[in-house]
């Protein structure tokens, strides 16, 4: 990938359950960028999550519209990035399906059917055999692993990064925007990413960056960050929101050596470590690892990405 702009982005959509890209060749060029466009499906309906993005973070009001507000006072789910404008609620399907309005968890859903359809057409693709496909993803391409939905919401009010530099940690993510910010790192420069109407942001990353580094076919997982984004004085915040495929926490990250030949090289757990000291800098440096407390006891996979 020399130069990656915007509109030169491969573009997908999913029909019958089978990614098929617009341009000859579009799928080995998305791999080699490392992130791709892909159609919302015309039955799905993004309202919700738009919501969820705009109101996670505000008062509850005592209505009963509140099922989409207050997660602010949610510290097992809700994260404050001290040192960015970004603040997220990060849940897996259990925690989704515990505290979410029914409607976000459902589109929660959805979005990663999405994400598992890509996996399994990525995996096929680069010719990892079949029979590996579950070790390898410990499990995640057969909807184990751990199914992470994320909403964010930009605080404009803050003078600093809107997100870290960093790359997904897990396989694929399903990303929604509609606001400028995102960039991706191309060669030396930050690229503006933006939103086009319709369309998903599909990237990859590093847990199948590792899986692949060695075959013919390596799949890139591309270093992104949202710059610092100001809206004018009383227009719309910038949100965004993703479905995101991981390895569970409990297993290890894979290397393959040639299509039939899968080698453990990390823990998973040791990965997230890493990945969660060197992106965010802050207090929740064991983030996905560690067991949580109260209610929500089986915190799986996490390191997140948040765009
Ligand atoms: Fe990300």
């Amino acid at each position: 990938m020399t130069v990656l702009e915007s509109q030169m982005l491969e573009r997908a959509a999913i029909h019958d359950g089978q990614l098929e890209f617009v341009s000859e060749g579009g799928m080995g060029k998305a791999l080699d960028d490392g992130l791709f466009r892909l159609a919302v499906p015309a039955e799905l309906d993004l309202k919700s999550g738009i919501r969820f993005a705009q109101e996670f973070w505000t008062e509850p009001t005592g209505t009963s519209i509140d099922s989409y507000r207050g997660f602010r006072a949610r510290p097992d789910m809700y994260f404050d990035r001290e040192n960015f404008q970004t603040e997220h609620v990060l849940a897996d399907r259990w925690a989704r399906k515990n505290t979410f309005p029914s409607e976000v968890a459902a589109l929660a859903e959805d979005m990663n059917a999405l994400a598992l359809v890509v996996l399994r057409a990525t995996l096929q693709r680069i010719g990892i055999d079949p029979s590996l496909w579950s070790t390898v993803t410990g499990g995640a391409v057969e909807d184990q692993g751990t199914h992470w939905f994320a909403s964010n919401h930009y605080r404009p009010e803050r003078e600093q990064l809107g997100c870290a530099p960093h790359k997904d940690t897990g396989f694929v993510t399903v990303l929604y925007i509609e606001h400028t910010g995102l960039e991706a790192a191309v060669e030396n420069d930050w690229v503006p990413i933006e939103p086009t109407p319709g369309e998903f942001l599909v990237n990859f990353g590093g847990s199948l960056e590792l899986l692949t580094e060695r075959l013919p076919t390596p799949v890139r997982a591309v270093l992104h960050r949202v710059r610092h984004t100001a809206p004018a004085p009383g227009a719309e915040h910038r949100f965004s929101f993703a479905a995101f495929i991981n390895p569970p926490p409990s297993g290890d990250l894979y290397r393959m050596h040639a299509a039939g030949d899968a080698q453990p090289v990390q823990s998973v757990e040791e990965f997230l470590r890493d990945f969660n000291a060197k992106t965010w800098n802050d207090r929740h440096a064991d983030f996905g690892i560690a067991t949580g407390g109260g209610g929500i006891a089986r915190r799986e996979t996490g390191g997140g990405s948040h765009d």
